[in-house]
């Protein structure tokens, strides 16, 4: 028995001429939460909709829970709930009828459907809102409605597609709550836009770009690959003359002014805090702000798929 809840092999997915994902091989274990980070079109929802069965992979497959999605489809379904992108079909029904509905399709029968139903009302905190339509609430609250629909069988892996996904910050903040609330109990592959995001929920990111793994880390793994990690940045009054200074410290590698901020980076292994600050007081220069960057995701993202250095 290992404990290797998702296990990807060279999972493929063509549409004709184009390869949507191109044979990702990758594994994920208990307490992981990972996130799946990429461009628009880099094969993000197909990987996921082919690991909880909505999509059959053009070759290679993948288990779950042990379970082949190909050749047991069923018995792989039964231990994922899938939040796909956007929001859930069946806007006519009430959230109530619709939850209900999702339950008897997950097996529960009679009155377990009911209770089941109700149980998923409550951890997602649609109590105010069970006999509305689905078309009629906001989007927020569809979306708490397809994490509802996805947990409702309280399955072991979660797979959300873009969960925060057009929420106001609000919104973004509680949904995140809720997944971080379950990430103790439950697997869960996120994908997102969002870098923040990825440092705030996930212990593990994926990057893929054309349908192929590109990147494989922590958070802070990949934090650590930017040019910025180890950076200091300052806000200074004649940011010229600082620049010049500043170049000529030994354990500066570069020195670079851009927007009014000025960038130090440091040589191969350097600190360059203190070595900064006293600088800065011996010089007698006016700083409005001096900080030590822990390094940029945007820029590691972009350096990552576009192999662009900024
Ligand atoms: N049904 C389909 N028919 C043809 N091409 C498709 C189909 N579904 C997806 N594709 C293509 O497959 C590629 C991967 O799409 P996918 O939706 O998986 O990307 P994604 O990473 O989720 O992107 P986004 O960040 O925009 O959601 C894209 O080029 C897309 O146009
Ligand atoms: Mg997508």
């Amino acid at each position: 028995m290992n404990d290797l809840c998702i296990e990807a092999r060279a999972l493929s997915k063509h549409y004709g001429g184009l390869v949507a994902v191109d044979e990702l091989s990758f594994e994920v274990g208990a307490g992981e939460v990972l996130g799946f980070l990429g461009p628009n079109g880099a094969g993000k929802s197909t990987t996921m909709k082919m690991l909880t069965g909505f999509l059959a992979p053009t070759s290679g497959t993948a288990l779950v829970n042990g379970h082949d999605i190909v050749e047991d489809s069923l018995a792989a379904r039964r231990s994922i709930g899938y939040l796909p992108e956007g929001a859930p079909s069946y806007g006519e029904m009430t959230v109530r009828r619709f939850l209900e509905f999702i339950a008897r399709a997950r097996g529960f029968e009679g009155k377990s459907a009911i209770t089941s139903a109700g149980a998923a009302i409550e951890r997602l905190n649609l109590d105010r809102v069970p006999e509305q339509t689905i078309e009629t609430l906001s989007k927020g609250f569809k979306r708490r409605v397809g994490l509802a629909q996805a947990i409702i069988h309280d399955p072991s892996v979660l797979i959300l597609d873009e969960p925060t996904d057009g929420l106001d910050p609000n919104q973004k903040h509680e949904v995140r709550h809720l997944i971080r609330d379950m990430s103790s109990e439950k697997i869960i592959v996120i994908s997102t836009h969002l870098l923040e995001e990825v440092d705030a929920l996930c212990n593990r990111a994926m990057i893929i770009s054309d349908g192929r793994l590109l990147v494989d880390d922590t958070p802070q793994g990949l934090i650590a690959r930017s040019r910025y990690h180890d950076a200091i940045t300052l806000v200074v009054e004649q940011p010229e003359k600082a620049a010049s200074v500043l170049s000529e410290l030994p354990q500066a590698r570069k020195v670079e002014l851009r927007e009014g901020e000025l960038t130090v980076f440091p040589a191969d292994g350097k600190k360059l805090f203190e070595v900064i600050s006293d600088t800065v007081r011996e010089n007698n220069w006016q700083v409005s702000e001096l900080r030590l960057e822990a390094g940029r995701l945007d820029e590691v993202f972009r350096q990552v798929t576009q192999g662009e250095v900024s």
